[in-house]
């Protein structure tokens, strides 16, 4: 018998199973994560007094709130940057539009929307008419693709927050023309300082980090033939594009053209305004690759 050692303790929580033989994945990831957890223990010389403190960190944090129903486990992910990598290590990219993390705050079924219908009200916010085309990686558009959008107003505050707002303001679904046009008008929206009255938001203020997530629109698109793609679009020159909490900034940034107040007038719009384009690429979805078919390759041979 072999007991218990600060050398042997790590093998003996891996050993402590059937090896991976009833779920090989699940056994590889366990694994992995003992192994890196027990590393961290001892780089750290963790007392038992942090290891309190971390129990009741994930404790707090697993628990539902008013402003996060589902509690801050997302969250905390999004902050650890652990879901932008898991995100950018499945992202294979191949001229595709990169994709991005959906977030906690989308709604399915979203008010349907008419190509450049106005999707929210904002009388404080400054107009966007956003356009461009989904297209194929081929360049080809892309006819009657779904694009559901969403985000926060000129304040940076989204609907489902802000008792304020309509429910369904500042959130749509439109379909592209059969050209693979699509336009909507908003407003330019703002970042917005991420929920930080919990646990999350605690340690941050420790470590010396703020919470604020750089102006962003989100997508999702989908197309018959098509992989569906989730992603955010930033926009160039606004704050916080290089220190985003969430280390979620990628290359999809949008450029505003301002429209003075003659332009305005002839657009009928009370205010200058805003025009930017952004196009879409979508993959195609992958052909199956048909089973191998054991009983004719044997009679081949
Ligand atoms: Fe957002």
């Amino acid at each position: 018998m072999q007991t218990i050692a600060i050398d042997n303790i790590t093998q003996a929580v891996i050993d402590h199973g059937d090896g991976g033989k009833t779920h090989p994945r699940l056994y590889e990831i366990y694994t992995s994560l003992v192994n890196h957890l027990h590393t961290f223990v001892r780089e750290v010389n963790l007392t038992e007094l942090e290891l309190q403190q971390g129990r009741d960190f994930l404790n707090r944090a697993s628990r539902h709130t008013q402003v996060i129903p589902d509690g801050e486990i997302q969250v905390l992910t999004d902050l650890l940057g652990i879901s932008m990598l898991v995100e950018l290590l499945q992202d294979s990219n191949g001229g595709v539009t990169e994709a991005n993390l959906q977030g906690p705050l989308y709604v399915p079924n979203a008010p349907q929307r008419k190509l450049g219908e106005r999707i929210g009200v904002d009388p404080e916010g400054e107009a966007l008419f956003l356009s461009g085309r989904v297209l194929d990686v081929n360049g080809q558009a892309i006819a009657n693709a779904l694009i559901e959008v969403w985000q926060p107003n000129s304040k940076g505050l989204y609907d489902t927050i802000d008792p304020s707002q309509p429910a369904g303001n500042f959130r749509g679904q439109l379909y592209t023309d059969e050209n693979g046009n699509y336009s909507f008008e908003t407003v330019v929206p703002s970042g917005y300082d991420i929920p930080n009255d919990g646990p999350c938001g605690e340690v941050l203020r420790l470590l010396g980090r703020h919470t604020w997530r750089a102006a962003h629109i989100h997508f999702k698109l989908s197309a018959t033939g098509y992989s569906p793609l989730t992603t955010q679009i930033f926009i160039d020159g606004t704050p916080l594009l290089d220190s985003d909490t969430t280390f979620t900034v990628r290359s999809t940034i949008i450029k505003l053209q301002k429209h003075e107040s003659t332009d305005a007038e002839a657009q009928q719009q009370s205010q200058p305004f805003f025009t930017a384009e952004f196009d879409f690429v979508l993959k195609p979805i992958e052909a199956a690759i048909a089973p191998l078919d054991i009983e004719n390759a044997a009679t081949v041979a």
